[in-house]
């Protein structure tokens, strides 16, 4: 049996940020957001699965007219815990972001590699503007220069979990980030 963690069953590992932290945080990025894109067509690109949690919350912080839209990519092997490199588009954007100031929300950037060739593709649309909101950076294991407009949290070189991040595909519905410490 799982242990019970603020509720939920979840595996028995530290909390590394609590609900009420993260909430608190995802409410100031989406003024500072709202304030930046005032008067303009601001598009939010959610990349599956792992920014979806962050997505729905943080865009109920945002009171200015925006438009949402979905991409996947897949750039682990199965059951993998480290990015292979070779990134693949599962799922496109449904409209054209031609024009448009297009931020991606990801839930965290780990060496870089996928949201660098996620820009480079985006990129080529010609978008009015790209930029990346995360709420985590695993800064130390950067490989990839990636420029990082919004950040929620600078983090550990840990393994983590909840809120959107997987641990081999469960646990995304975790209100906290939890952290693996083996
Ligand atoms: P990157 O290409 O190495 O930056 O990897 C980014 C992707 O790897 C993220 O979008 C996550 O889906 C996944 N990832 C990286 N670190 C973690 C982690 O600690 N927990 C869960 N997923 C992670
Ligand atoms: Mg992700």
């Amino acid at each position: 049996m799982p242990e019970t963690v603020l509720g939920y069953a979840a595996p028995a590992k530290d909390i590394l940020i609590e609900p009420a932290v993260l909430q608190g945080r995802i409410a100031e990025l989406g003024k500072q957001i709202e304030i930046d894109y005032a008067g303009q067509e601001l598009v939010l690109v959610c990349i599956l699965k792992g920014g979806v949690l962050f997505l729905t919350d943080l865009m109920r912080t945002i009171h200015i007219p925006h438009a949402i839209d979905f991409m996947a990519v897949s750039s682990y092997g199965i059951g993998a815990r480290e990015t292979t490199g070779i990134v693949r588009i599962i799922m496109d954007l449904e409209r054209d972001i031609r024009g448009k100031h297009v931020l991606l929300v990801e839930d965290i950037i780990d060496s870089g590699r996928t949201l660098h060739y996620i820009c480079d593709v985006l990129r080529a649309r010609e978008p009015a503007s790209l930029k990346i909101c995360t709420l985590l950076d695993k800064y130390e294991r950067r490989e990839v220069e990636v420029p990082l407009d919004y950040v929620g949290f600078h983090i550990p070189n840990e393994f983590v979990f909840g809120y959107g991040l997987d641990l081999d595909e469960l646990y995304r519905n975790l209100p906290f980030i939890g952290v693996v410490r083996d």
